[in-house]
């Protein structure tokens, strides 16, 4: 990684998914989160970073240029909030743009790369997202989208880098260009020498149809190669505990993005996740497939009639496997050891259903009942103990 930080997809809170710039988006929501995330348990898990998305600062900057808060939400202001934050033990985002405005019309971080790097690194910032709305083309005639994007976010990335306080970079640029086409091909190439996550695709949005979206542009052919230890495609957020998906669908979102290797950014009031969400986005198997250390995004190995089979080589050998029924239908799903990139001669298998918790032997054919919008994710392990039970398939959800 060019900065030597999020050798695993990064893990935490970002409040934009689940708040906008509602009257809740302030300092409160941010220390009860960070208070959350330690008193249930979600820290030694790996949710680290509480990050604040747009809508933190006033549209214009002070007289010496600097960025100012919005006291109205932030009365105390970021160096405060950022003490707090790592007196749990617990990291600090932020958020500019790299445009003249943020999206909601705040002060932009173009032309002052380095003094808002600067002015986060007195805070104590840890991670900084840089979107990319009211993006400045007039100021280079003649350049491409994904060339005037390459100039702004290499500087940005080294005005951080010149702070010498460790920050993680996420650059929002190509999900501007998504998800085809020479300026995002581009943005791919270069994404990943400055920065150590990147947002490819569409906002996620609290409903069914947003996560079945961003999953298909997240597995946009040639996009899995660009992930690996510090660099990372980045799904958008969970939408877990916004009311907006099936319990089956919240498991789907949180199995798809470990099997993707996106960053697990949580968006809600988690005090009020219930407790079948809770052990959703706490599931610890479930959340070592997303920060495996071999940092390999799964792909689509198999597709049909409204079903996609995904693998994602881990550290050591295994595979974790997903079976996605995408359609409204329920339908059984099946794949064999040579379809995920298993050597045939590894049989029997030890198959590890990572929700369930069961775990069976297999001849080499992985298969599971699945009701519509379900997924069943399981780690297989070549060459199994012989002393498990042969078992065909396996039963997810209600079908
Ligand atoms: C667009 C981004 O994609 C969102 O995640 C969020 O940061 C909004 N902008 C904020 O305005």
């Amino acid at each position: 990684s060019y900065n030597g930080l999020a050798l695993t997809p990064p893990m935490g809170f970002n409040d934009w998914a689940g708040f906008e710039c509602n009257s809740q988006m302030n300092e409160t929501l941010f220390t009860k989160t960070a208070d959350q995330m330690v008193s249930l348990g979600l820290d030694k898990l790996g949710y680290d970073y509480v990050n604040i998305d747009d809508c933190w600062m006033q549209k214009d900057r002070d007289a010496n240029g600097n960025l100012q808060v919005d006291a109205s939400r932030f009365p105390h202001g970021m160096k405060w909030l950022g003490d707090y934050i790592h007196s749990k033990g617990l990291k600090f985002g932020i958020y500019e743009d790299a445009g003249y405005y943020t999206c909601q019309g705040a002060a932009g971080s173009y032309g002052h790369f380095q003094q808002d790097a600067d002015l986060y690194a007195s805070w104590g910032v840890d991670y900084l997202k840089l979107d990319y709305c009211y993006q400045q083309l007039d100021q280079f005639p003649g350049k491409s989208q994904s060339e005037v994007a390459q100039i702004v976010y290499t500087e940005a990335s080294q005005a951080l880098l010149n702070t010498g306080r460790p920050m993680e970079f996420s650059e929002s640029a190509p999900a501007y260009v998504c998800c085809e086409g020479p300026d995002f091909e581009n943005e791919l190439t270069w994404l990943y020498q400055h920065g150590n996550l990147w947002r490819f695709g569409s906002d996620i949005y609290n409903a069914w149809p947003s996560v079945l979206e961003n999953y298909s542009e997240g597995n946009t052919p040639g996009l899995a190669k660009w992930a690996g230890p510090g660099h990372w495609n980045d799904a958008d957020m969970l939408e877990i505990g916004n009311g907006g998906l099936t319990l089956t669908e919240e498991q789907t979102q949180m199995t798809l993005w470990a099997e993707m290797a996106s960053p697990i950014l949580l968006s809600t009031d988690l005090s009020k996740l219930t407790p079948a969400e809770l052990a959703i986005v706490a599931n610890p198997d479930v959340v070592a497939v997303d920060q495996d250390r071999l940092g390999a995004q799964g792909t689509i190995v198999q597709s049909g009639a409204g079903y996609d089979v995904l693998a994602k080589p881990l550290a050591g050998g295994d595979v974790s496997v997903v079976l996605f029924n995408k359609g409204d239908t329920a339908q059984t799903v099946s794949t064999t050891a040579a379809a995920v990139g298993l050597p045939g001669g590894g049989a029997p298998f030890q198959v590890t259903d990572l929700v369930n918790k069961t775990q069976t032997a297999s001849d080499g054919v992985f298969s599971a009942a699945l009701a519509p919008h379900a997924t069943a994710i399981y780690r297989v392990h070549a060459g199994g103990d012989k002393h498990l039970p042969i078992a065909a398939s396996a039963s997810v959800g209600t079908a």
